[in-house]
């Protein structure tokens, strides 16, 4: 998803680097998770920059870099890795770069986590999606379940479903435009990726074959119905139109870019339908399996991962399945 989202990345840096020369550029990462894509996407960016000014043969900005994510995330993986992270940067480009220095702020990003305009740039990727929770409105003033049988937005849904989710993402979509509309510096940049749907009542069928795959477990009497009926995903896939107008109607960023791209969901589509599968199952196990834990037991998740593997395998037979993504590259207004 970063691979593809790069070009629409590169021109809002390049953009913003001119626009506003920082002397010192501060630049956030919300739902930065821990892994090689933490330091990815920073190293990548601070390449343009150097690269730009190189060209233009201006001073290096000193760089200022926060990589934000929930509380519970592994920011010290992330620590470890810092040392050989500066050290590269001190071999590729020289001396005169910098300095960078790179720091962790475990808090949602459903509100505020910098001071008032202090960021130039702000990237998130495969983050915004996810809801601050699970909408209160799946659950009747009696407090009934709404949503039975599925995970999420499912065929079988009644619409209030649909509503529900949609006011959720909604509330926290606009929360987050609002806490970083405080935190950016005016003419700063921001550039978000996030699954979409094509549709608004489209359903996400990856989280409907989930839902099914636990289906099947119901039914054989190892998942209490009454937990299944229960449980929801906190996410929502908005659509292109979804995510403009909620942009527009907050009112402190332009939209400069606003497109959507495919991605297979095994990735890579050249693999035999086998490792296809088993890469579907654990990506999905990878960003759910906590969820799950908590809403069903641990005891379950290697049996229900493994039907799932069968479930998508047998649906890759019949058909292919894509994500959509949206990419979406505001600019804080004056
Ligand atoms: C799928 S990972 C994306 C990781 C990385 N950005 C990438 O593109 O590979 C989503 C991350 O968003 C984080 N996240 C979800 N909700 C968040 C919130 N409200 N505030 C901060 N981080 C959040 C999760 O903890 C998780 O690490």
């Amino acid at each position: 998803m970063i691979n593809k989202a790069r070009p629409v990345l590169q021109e809002s840096i390049r953009d913003m680097y001119h626009a506003l020369q920082p002397e010192c550029l501060m630049m956030a990462d919300l739902g930065c998770s821990s892994g090689p894509n933490s330091l990815l996407v920073v190293s990548e960016i601070i390449d343009i920059i150097d690269e730009e000014r190189q060209k233009f043969n201006r001073k290096s900005p000193k760089f200022g870099v926060f990589l934000n994510d929930l509380p519970g995330n592994d920011f010290n993986a992330i620590f470890n890795l810092l040392p050989s992270f500066y050290q590269s940067l001190k071999e590729e480009k020289g001396s005169d770069f910098g300095p960078c220095s790179v720091s962790g702020t475990p808090k949602s990003f459903y509100g505020r986590i910098f001071p008032d305009q202090f960021l130039h740039f702000v990237h998130s990727s495969y983050s915004v999606h996810w809801l601050s929770q699970v909408p209160r409105e799946l659950e009747s003033s009696t407090g009934e379940a709404l949503n039975k049988g599925n995970i999420y937005i499912a065929k079988t849904s009644p619409p209030e479903i649909l509503q529900a989710y949609y006011a959720q993402f909604k509330r926290d979509f606009t929360l987050f435009l609002r806490s970083r509309a405080k935190e950016m510096v005016p003419g700063g940049r921001m550039v978000l990726t996030l699954q979409g749907s094509i549709q608004r009542n489209d359903p996400d069928s990856i989280w409907e074959l989930l839902g099914s795959t636990i289906q099947t477990m119901v039914l054989e009497g190892l998942i209490e119905q009454e937990k299944l009926d229960r449980f929801n995903m906190p996410f929502y896939a908005p659509t292109v139109e979804e995510i403009k107008n909620l942009v527009e109607a907050e009112g402190s960023f332009s939209v400069n870019k606003l497109e959507t791209f495919t991605v297979d969901w095994s990735v890579d589509t050249n693999q035999n339908l086998e490792t296809q599968a088993r890469f579907i199952a654990k990506t999905i196990r990878a960003v759910t399996e906590s969820l799950l834990t908590t809403a069903f037991s641990e005891t379950a998740m290697d049996d229900l991962f493994l039907r799932f593997k069968i479930m998508v395998k047998e649906r890759m037979v019949q058909e292919q399945s894509e994500y959509l993504n949206i990419v979406v590259s505001v600019t804080k207004r004056d």
